[in-house]
């Protein structure tokens, strides 16, 4: 009898210590769970933080959602009804619908390739980091080293025309150019005059320390994005259309090789935070170094040509990525298209720096 209770204590005793263990065990897992979640996600800190918005915020309005810290556009529905807000809104649709009023076939001038500017300038040019117009209207005219002169947003627009889109220039006189003009003028309103926010145009990548790869990127190339604009980059004409349902990335209808987006740094810097279609910053489907080697790929494949003996009268203002010589910095060609580019700046950091003690001896 005495023996049976003995037994049933001790049973009792090791169920008690199993489920002291088990509760151990199940507290630890919860514990590691949220912490590999929020290293991974951040989403508990963000909730915490956006929940501390709400406490504090002294408005009678709570705020739901942190606003966004960067660049947003005025929303359309804000265009006035007047002739001014018609000509914003005929702006709006040709940066949109490029093709249908000015492509080959376009109903008011055969004047460009058949993109339209939002292929690259996403949602109109309002996408952040989506290569938008954000700081267009707050930072031109402003000085541009390709041209050597003072440049005007009409000068700027017409560069795209030429380059991105391999046509002819806009008549600034026209009810077109005063178009654009009016539109992206209006997305920028609320931007204070020389100030560059935060979202606006393309990210900068950090710089790989090797050079890009376009071995490798036509590896990312063939798995991420061939689907869409076609194995040889040559895209998908949109049925009953004048525009891409997806646009080439190469061949005699993509953009020429005096565009900005034959610099690798712009097209890494767009694919990263835009490509696949509908990545949206800060999310993104490929690393920086995907980013970088699908660039120098598409970069690497036959494109349309320019005449650009006229661009950058002064070669040591060429962008690190200007794949074009001369150059004054003693660096060749390729290195100058794929990198590796941390050395090229500190050359020119260090011919900066022993211009200026020169300067300064001289006096
Ligand atoms: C093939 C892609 C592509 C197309 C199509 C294109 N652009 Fe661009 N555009 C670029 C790139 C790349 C830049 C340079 C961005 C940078 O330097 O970070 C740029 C820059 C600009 C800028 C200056 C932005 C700034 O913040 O300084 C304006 C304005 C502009 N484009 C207007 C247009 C207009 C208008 C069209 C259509 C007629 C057009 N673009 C079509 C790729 C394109
Ligand atoms: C699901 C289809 C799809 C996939 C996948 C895709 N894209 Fe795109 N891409 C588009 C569309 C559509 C546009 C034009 C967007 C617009 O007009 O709003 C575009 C535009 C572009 C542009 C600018 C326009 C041009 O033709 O030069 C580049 C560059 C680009 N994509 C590169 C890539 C790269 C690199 C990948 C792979 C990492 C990729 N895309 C994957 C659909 C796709």
């Amino acid at each position: 009898m005495e023996n049976k209770t003995q037994n049933y204590h001790e049973i009792l005793a090791i169920v008690k210590l199993l489920q002291a263990i088990t509760f151990l065990v199940l507290l630890a897992v919860v514990v590691i769970g949220i912490t590999l979640v929020e290293v991974y996600t951040g989403v508990f800190s963000r909730v915490f933080k956006s929940s501390q918005i709400i406490a504090t915020n002294n408005n009678s309005q709570p705020l739901l959602k942190e606003k966004p810290d960067y660049w947003t556009a005025p929303d359309t529905a804000t265009i006035p009804n007047t002739p001014e807000g018609e000509l914003i809104r005929y702006g709006r649709n040709l940066i949109a619908h490029t093709a249908e009023y000015l492509g080959q076939n376009g109903s008011v001038m055969q004047i460009s390739n058949g993109m339209n500017c939002q292929n690259c300038h996403l949602e109109a040019g309002t996408k952040p980091y989506g290569n938008n117009y954000g700081s267009v209207a707050s930072t031109y005219p402003k000085f541009r080293a390709r041209s050597g002169t003072n440049e005007t947003i009409v000068k700027r627009v017409n560069d795209c025309f030429e380059r991105s889109l391999n046509g002819k220039a806009l008549d600034s006189n026209s009810r077109e150019m005063k178009a654009i003009v009016a539109y992206i003028k209006w997305l920028g309103k609320d931007v204070p005059k020389e100030q560059t926010v935060k979202g606006s145009g393309i990210v900068d990548l950090p710089f790989l320390d090797r050079a890009a790869s376009p071995e490798k990127g036509k590896l990312v190339y063939e798995q991420k994005c061939a689907v869409c604009h076609k194995k040889d980059g040559s895209g998908e004409p949109k049925p009953n259309s004048k525009e891409w349902l997806y646009p080439p990335l190469w061949g005699e209808k993509s953009y020429n090789h005096g565009a900005g987006m034959y610099r690798i740094s712009r097209l890494a810097g767009y694919v990263k935070y835009n490509m696949p279609l509908g990545v949206k910053y800060p999310n993104s489907q490929l690393t920086d170094e995907e980013a970088w080697d699908v660039a120098a790929y598409i970069n690497s494949m036959p494109r349309p040509a320019k005449d650009l003996s006229k661009d950058w009268p002064d070669i040591t203002k060429k962008p690190l990525d200007h794949p074009f010589g001369p150059f004054a910095d003693g660096f060749d060609e390729k290195q100058h298209k794929f990198g590796p580019f941390a050395p090229i700046k500190a050359k020119r950091e260090a011919m900066e720096k022993s211009k200026q003690s020169i300067k300064i001896a001289q006096k």
